[in-house]
């Protein structure tokens, strides 16, 4: 049995207020529940990762980064590595997220290369794939996304210590989201693939988020597709009782 995962991607936004007061407001609201049957997760912009994880601290909700370096130090200015996440709170960190490949040329090789320090410095790395519009449009959507698996993934580790989020790059921030039906197809799709990578219970073990356009009038269906194992929540994930509500949508 997988376990659901809703992740919160709040990209380049939020200030330590109100970026803070909403980790706090989430913090309670998942102390007053008690045990959930999901795991939540917020990665905030790496200045807030150090108050987000105080704030965080004594409740279920973990910690990621939005990104890391493939290399474990050095001459990066600017750059961040996976152990320094490591060492702020983080258990989880995003690779390979299309705004990443796209505003930063990310080839994925370098994708493989950030997942495989993530990893070695204890974090789960979430990677990202998923096709463009036109991809998508000319037929081949899954071919990408095949393409992007089999040259983006970490190539050792059990798989509890990966996770993958499919985002179809035109469901995100556009208010589309995939039809249940195409994100069965791609779920599907990437579980054999990752059965021929990784072997059938590996496969069957890694957990397989949806992203694009999740919001809590949509969260019930897709989170309830055969093979979606949780969610990559950007826009929504910036008000805390939407974020909360995508959460309690889990099946
Ligand atoms: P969105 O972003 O929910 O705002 O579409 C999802 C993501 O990019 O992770």
């Amino acid at each position: 049995m997988r376990r659901k995962l809703i992740a919160g991607n709040w990209k380049m936004n939020g200030l330590r207020d109100p970026g803070v007061a909403l980790a706090r407001k989430l913090a309670d609201r998942a102390r007053a529940a008690g045990p959930l049957g999901y795991d939540l997760l917020i990665c905030p912009p790496a200045p807030l990762l150090i108050p987000v994880g105080e704030a965080l601290r004594g409740s279920a909700i973990g910690l990621g980064g939005q990104d890391c370096h493939n290399e474990r130090a050095g001459a990066h200015t600017g750059d961040i590595s996976a152990e320094m996440l490591e060492d702020a709170g983080c258990g989880y960190v995003l690779v390979g997220h299309s705004e990443r490949r796209a505003d930063h040329g990310e080839s994925d090789a370098t994708v493989r290369a950030k997942a495989e320090a993530a990893r070695a410095a204890g974090l789960i790395p979430i990677v990202c794939v998923g096709e463009s519009a036109e991809e998508r449009t000319a037929g081949r959507a899954l071919a990408v996304i095949e393409r992007q698996l089999s040259h983006s993934l970490p190539r050792a580790g059990e798989p509890s210590g990966l996770v993958i989020a499919y985002e179809p790059v035109w469901a995100i921030g556009t208010g589309r989201t995939a039809t249940p039906g195409d994100v069965a197809e791609a779920h599907a799709h990437i579980r054999a693939l990752l059965a021929d990578l990784l072997g059938e219970a590996a496969a069957g073990a890694l957990r397989i988020l949806y992203g694009g356009s999740v919001k809590p009038g949509n969260a019930a269906e897709l989170l309830a597709v055969a093979g979606v194992d949780g969610a990559l929540v950007g826009g929504a994930s910036l008000d805390a009782e939407h974020f909360w509500a995508i959460g309690a949508a889990c099946p």
